[in-house]
């Protein structure tokens, strides 16, 4: 562990994790908060025993620090959870009294109802567990549906819940794309995020409708197929998860005459072989924020995540 002043929290994280987490600390070291400091970053061991427990080591080394920071994505998310909440007890057994969660994807925030009689309510057990361990929570375009509020999922904790629509602006501009070229977004939901992306990227931006049929079946149509004719698509969508959505989109602009089809999102979650499903569907380019480590990775957001800890009020008060 690198020693740092007690001005900063301490930042910790997991193997999975590590690279996120060192970039976080030091965009928040160069944040004016920080004032110049260097803030102490520690990975955290955990066992496996052959039973499938888990133990937890986070090793303070007999640093004093009030305050700490857990980076970690909880994509596949069962087995960091317990994880999660052994490194921040092992915290509080070294005397830490704030620890706030930065968790760039946050998992089950899709089941906020019980849509058959029976199913738990995954959003609600998951804010109890996340509440009961960390005093803030930041993280980025969570997949909110009818709850449509972070603040309304967590009631008992701080949150900062941000949107890397200025993040893919960025990249999109890095890589000069033709100014003619036409966002799609794969639903109405999507219309903030591209809109956001579009006004911030200076391009044209349309949402098609969907319709779900199952986990893995996915049905896209285009509201105005004519405006694709020629044009290169970027696909926007804030998660890519069996990658369907994306691949029923470009089918759709491909069929309406587009030049070429890229797509761009946030959260990548899928596997290898969604990849090669990808390209046979005809789409060039996968790009993501880094988030969730991923090959697709190309758009840092430290510098959002530092943000969002520092506008975490309570957390930095001293
Ligand atoms: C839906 O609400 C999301 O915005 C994504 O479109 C969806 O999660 C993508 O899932 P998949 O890659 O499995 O189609």
């Amino acid at each position: 562990m690198t020693q740092g002043p007690a001005l900063s929290p301490l930042f910790c994280g997991f193997d999975d994790s590590a690279d996120q987490t060192r970039f976080l600390a030091a965009a928040w070291g160069s944040s004016a908060r920080a004032a110049g400091t260097l803030p102490s970053v520690c990975i955290a061991g955990a066992h496996r025993f052959p039973d499938g427990e888990v133990r937890v080591r986070l090793d303070l080394e007999g640093q004093k620090n009030k305050r700490a920071v857990i980076c970690r994505s909880l994509d596949r998310p069962d087995g960091k959870l317990i994880e999660l909440l052994f490194a921040a007890s092992a915290l509080r057994d070294q005397g830490v009294e704030k620890i706030a969660l930065v968790a760039p994807y946050l998992a089950y925030m899709r089941q906020d109802t019980a849509f058959r009689p029976g199913e738990a309510v995954s959003q609600k057990v998951m804010a109890g567990l996340l509440e009961g361990a960390f005093d803030g929570l930041v993280t980025v375009d969570p997949h909110l549906h009818r709850v449509a509020r972070l603040e309304e999922v967590f009631q008992r904790m701080e949150t900062g819940c941000l949107s890397a629509a200025g993040s893919l602006a960025d990249l999109l501009r890095k890589e000069n794309v033709s100014p003619d070229t036409l966002l799609l977004g794969p639903d109405a939901e999507s219309i903030h995020q591209i809109g956001a992306v579009a006004k911030a990227a200076g391009l044209g931006a349309v949402t098609a409708i969907k319709e779900r049929r199952g986990d893995r079946q996915v049905a896209i149509s285009l509201p105005d197929p004519g405006q694709f004719r020629d044009r290169p698509v970027i696909l926007v969508d804030d998660v890519i998860s069996t990658g369907q959505t994306l691949i029923a989109c470009a089918e759709a602009a491909l069929k309406a005459g587009a030049k070429s089809v890229d797509a761009y999102a946030v959260h990548a979650l899928y596997p290898a072989q969604v990849g090669k499903a990808f390209t046979k569907a005809g789409i060039g380019r996968v790009k993501s924020c880094d988030g969730v480590p991923h090959p697709s990775n190309a758009a840092p957001l430290a510098p959002l995540l530092a943000e969002g800890l520092t506008a975490l009020a309570e957390f930095n008060r001293p």
